[in-house]
């Protein structure tokens, strides 16, 4: 891919071992790989240009009774990485599900209440926001573009005003762990332009696919598993069918 040529990357990467214990050697070597990806990811992203990252911490299970579970705290362990890529911090936003949709960790907690074993039902992940290091402002960025094109991609009414968004995961038949339509909506609709090109590295289902081609954003998206790359393709087409009836019943409003 050529460089500066993306204007947004919104990704979740795969959480280290938490699904599959052989995927990589260690963590650190997995951070490598984070970071090798989101440095490539820095070249292809035009100046002053935005990342949003989606992790959490994640467990790896016990591999047995002897053994204890580990907890890894992936956006804090990135975040240092990110920065020294050349990302500049920008906001740490709260993506905060319902209390119901947590695994439970605390119900042996909730039997014998012994201090120092209890462990919170974790209902939040984070979306990470970061920009490319530049000496220019985003009033530069925004210049870039006619006043049509800001026109047309002023944020509605209804925006989040504060750093903790409540929404409801989402699940799908193939994919283990996708976005929220919601949550893709919000970071294209806050942070690129209409006509811009928007990237996933890890795009899964495609669900940064949907959005973009909802929000009339271009997009670009990597996957390794064939299985996901049909299901996007198969969720894209509907949307492009349902876009494609829309402007046709539009033209015969008019006709
Ligand atoms: C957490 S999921 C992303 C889900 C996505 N946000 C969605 O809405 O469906 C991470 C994805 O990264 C993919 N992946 C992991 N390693 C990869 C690699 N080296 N290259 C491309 N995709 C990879 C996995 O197959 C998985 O689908």
């Amino acid at each position: 891919m050529p460089d500066d040529s993306v204007h947004l990357t919104f990704t979740s990467p795969p959480y280290y071992n938490a699904r599959d214990y052989s995927t990589y050697q260690s963590y650190d070597e997995y951070l490598d790989f984070l970071t090798e990806i989101f440095t490539e990811v820095h070249r292809v992203t035009d100046d002053g240009r935005f990342l949003v990252v989606n992790t959490s911490p994640v467990i790896v299970p016990r591999a047995g009774r002897q053994h204890e579970s580990h907890r890894y705290a992936i956006p804090f362990d990135l975040h240092p990485r990110l920065t020294a890529s050349g990302w500049r911090f920008i906001d740490d936003i709260i993506w905060k599900k319902p209390d119901g949709a947590a695994k439970p960790r605390n119900s042996g907690f909730n039997v014998h209440r012994q201090p120092m074993t209890y462990k919170a039902n974790a209902v939040t992940e984070y979306v990470m926001v970061y920009r490319k290091q530049s000496h220019r402002l985003i009033d530069w960025n925004l210049r870039q573009y006619s006043k049509d094109q800001r026109d047309a991609s002023r944020v509605p009414d209804g925006y989040e005003p504060t750093n903790v968004w409540e929404l409801d995961p989402a699940h799908d038949r193939v994919h283990s762990a996708v976005f929220p339509s919601s949550l893709c909506e919000r970071v294209v609709q806050y942070y690129s332009m209409i006509g811009d090109l928007v990237l996933d590295p890890f795009a899964g289902s495609g669900t940064l696919g949907v959005a973009a081609q909802r929000l009339n954003r271009d997009f670009l998206m990597i996957e390794q598993n064939e299985q996901y790359v049909q299901r996007m393709q198969q969720r894209l087409g509907r949307v492009m069918q349902s876009q494609a009836r829309m402007q046709l019943d539009h033209k015969h409003g008019h006709d």
